[in-house]
C-alpha cells in the first residue's frame, strides 16, 4: 500500500531511475492551498504583521525581511547540528514516507528535506503563508495548531516542529505537543528543535533588551524558555518512547562563522521585533536602534551564548502502550549536560585556550561550542 494513501483524489507517477520502482503518490485534494498569505494584516513600522485574535499576540511579522530572517535561522541550525534530523528514519525517507512539520514558516526546512529525499511527501502547516516556491512533493495548509491539526489520528511517519518558542503559553504546549502525536503514526518519530530564550555572559543593553523581552512575552502568557523542559513535558504525555534530548551551544558574535551567523541571526531578530517591542514599551524608533546596536557589540566584547535544544522521540505502538505499566519506566531521556560533559569540556576548552563560564550550571555550556571551532 502507498504510505501516501488516503482520501484519495489525485494521483501522479514520480520514476526515481532503473533501481527504484514506479512511486505512485497520491495527494489529498483538501490539502492544497493558496501559496500567497491569506486573512489580514497590520503594517506597522514597515513590517507586515499577520492579525492574530487577541490583538498584537504574535510579535514576529510575516514579509519578505521575516523570511530572509528565517534563512539564516536555518543555516545557523544546519552549521550547529550539521544535519538536518536527528531520529533514525534515513532509510523511510529514502523510500517515501508522509512527513508534517508544524508551524513551518517559510519553509526552508521542509524544502531542503523535500529535496534531500524526492520520494517522501512533506507537508507543512502555518496560521500565516510566506510566498514561497516550494517543490512538488511539498505542499501547505494553513491550521492554527494550538486548536487542533487539520488530519486524521495516526496520519504521518514523521512529525517536526521548529521554533515555536514565542507562539504558545504552557497550556496550549501541552495540547500541542498531544496534537503532534495524535497525528503521529504509532511507532513513528517526533522531533522539537528549540532555543533557549535565554542568552548567557551579556552586558547591560542585551540584559535590559532580554529582560523587557520576557515582559513582553509574559504579557501574551508566552513562555520563552522552555526548550530544556520539553523532553519531560512529552514523557509526561505517557505517549512516547525513545526520548533523547540535548542541546548544542552557540557563540554570538565570536568564535568564528558559527558566531557570525548567530549574531546576524540575532540582528535580525532584533529587527522583526522591532515594531511590537516599540509599542510594547512605548519606545521611539532611535532609541531601540540605539539599545540593540550596542547588545549587538556586547555580544562580541562579553563572549555571550546560547543554546539550541532538540528532542526526539517515538509515538509508543499499541503493543508498547499495552506492555508500559508507567510511562517513565520505558523513556530514556538523554540529560542535556552532566557533570562529565563538564569535565570534557574543561579539557577540550583548556586545549583552545578559551573559557568557559558557568562550567557547574546543568544548563551551561558549551560542551559543544568548544567543537565548533571552525
Ligand atoms: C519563528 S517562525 C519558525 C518557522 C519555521 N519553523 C522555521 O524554523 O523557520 C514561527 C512560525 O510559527 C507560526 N505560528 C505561530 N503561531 C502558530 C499557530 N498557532 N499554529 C501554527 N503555526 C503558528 C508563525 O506563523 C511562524 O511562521
Amino acid at each position: 500500500m502507498s504510505p501516501f494513501s488516503g482520501r484519495t483524489t489525485k494521483e501522479s507517477t514520480n520514476s526515481k531511475g532503473s533501481n527504484s520502482k514506479q512511486f505512485k503518490l497520491v495527494v489529498e485534494e483538501s490539502t492544497l492551498e493558496p501559496k500567497f498569505p491569506i486573512g489580514q494584516y497590520d503594517y506597522i513600522d514597515g513590517r507586515n504583521f499577520y492579525r492574530t485574535e487577541i490583538k498584537n499576540n504574535y510579535l514576529l511579522p510575516c514579509d519578505d525581511e521575516e523570511v530572509e530572517r528565517l534563512e539564516v535561522n536555518h543555516l545557523l541550525a544546519k552549521l550547529l547540528f550539521g544535519k538536518l534530523y536527528f531520529s533514525p528514519i534515513e532509510e523511510q525517507l529514502k523510500q517515501g514516507i508522509r512527513v508534517l512539520e508544524v508551524g513551518t514558516g517559510p519553509g526552508w526546512w521542509l524544502q531542503d528535506m523535500a529535496k534531500d529525499f524526492p520520494a517522501s511527501h512533506f507537508t507543512g502547516t502555518d496560521i500565516m503563508f510566506f510566498p514561497n516556491n516550494p517543490p512538488t512533493n511539498c505542499h501547505y495548509r494553513i491550521a492554527d495548531v494550538s486548536k487542533g491539526l487539520p488530519f486524521a489520528d495516526n496520519t504521518f511517519d514523521f512529525v517536526v516542529q521548529r521554533d515555536a518558542m514565542y507562539r504558545f503559553s504552557r497550556t496550549h504546549w501541552d495540547f500541542v505537543l498531544n496534537e503532534l502525536i495524535r497525528v503521529a503514526k504509532p511507532g513513528a518519530y517526533l522531533e522539537l528543535v528549540e532555543s533557549s530564550g535565554t542568552i548567557n555572559d551579556i552586558g547591560p543593553n542585551s540584559s535590559v533588551w532580554l529582560m523587557r523581552l520576557t515582559v513582553s512575552l509574559q504579557t501574551r502568557n508566552i513562555h520563552p524558555k522552555i526548550a530544556p523542559q520539553i523532553s519531560q513535558m512529552v514523557i509526561d504525555t505517557g505517549r512516547v518512547t525513545d526520548v533523547v534530548g540535548s542541546h548544542r551551544s552557540i557563540p554570538i558574535g565570536w568564535l568564528g562563522k558559527l558566531g557570525d551567523v548567530a549574531l546576524e541571526s540575532m540582528e535580525r531578530l532584533f529587527d522583526s521585533m522591532k515594531p511590537r517591542l516599540c509599542e510594547d514599551w512605548s519606545m521611539s524608533s532611535a532609541k531601540y536602534d540605539k539599545v540593540t546596536q550596542s547588545a549587538s557589540k556586547e555580544f562580541r566584547d562579553f563572549k555571550s551564548w546560547s543554546n539550541f535544544h532538540y528532542v526526539s522521540f517515538r509515538k509508543m505502538t499499541d503493543q508498547e502502550r499495552s506492555e508500559t505499566a508507567t510511562p517513565s519506566s520505558t523513556t530514556t531521556l538523554t540529560p542535556d549536560d552532566t557533570d562529565v560533559e563538564s569535565k570534557d569540556l574543561r579539557l577540550k576548552a583548556d586545549s583552545l585556550k578559551f573559557t568557559p563560564k558557568l562550567l557547574n550550571n546543568p544548563h551551561s555550556c558549551p560542551l559543544d561550542m568548544a567543537s565548533n571551532l571552525p
